[in-house]
């Protein structure tokens, strides 16, 4: 595998500092794209933290440094920039080499970690016997996609669906299955089924005490271990388990384990016994309480770990959860790292359960992020709901997508025959979906709009589809006549330059993704790669350029439909050869 061009650049870096400074510091040396292109394509800022630690003068050192850099091979001569930065700017010869390098399929722009990381990923963890729903899709795609780019980058990652399949809810619906079952209803559709009956007996329940009091015991009778109720609650379980496939199978969402809530019933009651036996938990009228006096964020919000009733909770379940995972769960790694993927309002559980779990296991070096998101709004930013009031179901959801880019598809291309216009609207239209949530800031609520996401032009999974699929027709075109090709590649024209410079930069931002569990840097990139393709397409002709032009441009299309299929692959988005 050839080296990247910014690696072999701060291993020169750290050379020459070494030489001017007898040692090369322990901080690593980074260099990064250089924020504004005028300047130059790659920059340091290292220089100025070394130079502070040592009590020199900034731009001296990185004089001195800049003197002793041996890097002409790949570079113009470096300035010092600033208070002490260092730009370096790519010869053309060593842009069209990497370019060469990635043609023939030595690297992608991106190198797998030295440093691989064993990461757990809790993500998607919708309710059983409910309809997933549109809010559900945001910690699907999210985690997905960040599981995705986690593993191209050579962690070990984990996924782990923490259905909730021990709630209240199955007091209520064991009444309902025990007395308003429709055989007939569940049979044709299991979900739904479930669903009239928990919304059946909900109602019920506000105006009829006895019926509240019949959930609450079937509820102590299932947690009791109770043999008919346990039965009933596998068979709703099954039966969710069944629709949540499906939808995931859509989705193509894979999980290495689904260990509901429920796994972690028999671990809760030691987990409140060592919490107060350790004084770290405390009773307060009736419930077992954590107080966090030396956390002003959490000094009035103490964590409840058991209710007065004597029952469990959300965060016991958690706690025993993160220990089970912590202590290297079934598959018997412990992680280097927890990802836990929900919406915004679960920002206060999470900030209690990791600062519990800090102090019941001090000992624990695993690094605890809750990755939040916030709301997909209806137009006009209200709820996202269906016409008549109701919740969208994701299922419908992913069908209209697809109804509505086989409109887009057909419009575009009416000469395919049906069955591939098919195929291609399948992927367009959950390729829309996906990516205009992973296009977002994750922690802004965005509206959810049908025209926009289906729009052939802007920032949209139909505008890098298409971008994909025209170059992948410059090599059909071609045939036969554009493959291979040997020798040196050779870059001249502005757009050409630009084109390979951002081609080089894949790595670094699928590296800052991972890093800050945001995929919209990658959407980004994306589209600005695929805005620089259409201007180096404008600019340049390729099949009819002359021979010497020919290869490195052939090379540029090849390289940029390699991106963007991978970039779009590491967001769980399929491409397709023809739109
Ligand atoms: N089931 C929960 C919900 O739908 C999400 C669970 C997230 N994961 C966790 N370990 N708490 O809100």
């Amino acid at each position: 595998m050839a080296t990247l061009l910014h690696k072999i650049l701060e291993q020169k870096l750290q050379e020459a500092v070494s030489i001017v400074l007898g040692d090369a510091g322990a901080a690593a040396l980074l260099v990064r794209p250089c924020p504004d292109p005028k300047f130059g394509d790659y920059q340091t800022n290292a220089l100025m933290a070394l130079a502070k630690a040592r009590k020199m003068n900034p731009r001296q050192l990185a004089a001195e440094v800049a003197a002793k850099l041996d890097i002409a091979q790949w570079c113009e001569p470096v300035e010092v920039a600033g208070a002490g930065f260092l730009n370096f700017r790519l010869k053309p010869s060593a842009l069209a080499q990497a370019l060469r390098e990635a043609a023939d399929g030595r690297h992608l722009f991106f190198q797998k970690t030295s440093e691989p990381r064993c990461v757990i990923i809790d993500f998607s963890s919708p309710n059983a016997a409910k309809p997933m729903h549109v809010g559900h899709i945001r910690s699907t795609i999210l985690g997905d996609a960040l599981a995705r780019v986690l593993r191209l980058l050579g962690h070990h990652v984990i996924t782990d669906n923490h259905i909730g399949d021990w709630g209240t809810q199955f007091g209520k619906l064991l009444v309902g299955w025990k007395s308003h079952l429709d055989p007939e209803r569940l049979r044709a559709n299991p979900i739904e089924e479930m669903e009239r009956l928990y919304k059946l007996v909900n109602a019920q329940c506000e105006s009829d005490p006895q019926v509240l009091e019949n959930a609450r015991q079937e509820l102590v009778k299932l947690q009791a271990g109770d043999e008919e109720n346990l039965r009933l609650w596998r068979e709703m379980i099954a039966l969710s388990q069944t629709q949540f496939e499906w939808v995931y199978a859509r989705l193509g969402v894979k999980f290495d384990y689904s260990l509901g809530e429920s796994y972690y019933q028999p671990m809760l009651k030691k987990v409140v016994d060592e919490l107060a036996e350790r004084g770290l938990a405390q009773p307060s009228e009736g419930a077992m309480m954590v107080y966090f006096e030396d956390l002003p964020e959490l000094k009035d919000h103490p964590a409840m770990v058991r209710k007065s009733d004597g029952g469990f909770n959300y965060t016991t379940t958690d706690l025993a959860t993160l220990l089970f995972r912590w202590q290297g769960g079934t598959w018997s790694v412990r992680p280097n790292e927890i990802i836990y993927v929900t919406g915004a309002p679960q920002q206060l559980h999470f900030k209690q359960l990791f600062a519990v779990f800090r102090r019941w296991h001090s000992e624990a070096h695993v690094k605890l992020a809750h990755v939040w998101f916030g709301s997909v709004l209806g137009e006009g930013g209200k709820p996202f709901k269906t016409r008549s009031g109701e919740t969208v179901r994701l299922e419908d959801l992913l069908d209209e997508a697809e109804e509505r880019a086989l409109k887009v598809v057909s419009a575009k291309n009416p000469d395919l025959d049906q069955a591939q216009r098919g195929e291609i609207a399948r992927v367009v239209g959950l390729g829309a979906i996906k990516y205009a949530d992973l296009a977002q800031n994750r922690q802004s609520d965005y509206v959810f709009s049908w025209d926009k996401m289906l729009a052939l032009q802007g920032n949209t999974a139909p505008y890098l589809l298409y971008a994909y699929t025209r170059i992948r027709s410059i090599f059909r075109k071609g045939g036969e006549s554009v493959t291979g090709g040997e020798g040196e590649f050779v870059l001249a024209a502005p757009e050409e330059l630009a084109l390979a410079r951002h081609l080089l930069n894949f790595g670094l931002v699928l590296d800052a993704a991972a890093e800050d569990y945001r995929p919209n840097f990658l959407c980004e990139y994306l589209y600005e790669l695929a805005g620089h393709f259409a201007r180096f397409y404008e600019n340049c002709p390729v099949l009819k350029s002359e021979e010497a032009n020919r290869a490195t441009r052939l090379g540029l299309c090849d390289v940029t439909a390699r991106v963007l299929k991978q970039g779009l692959g590491v967001l769980g988005i399929e491409t397709t050869e023809q739109m």
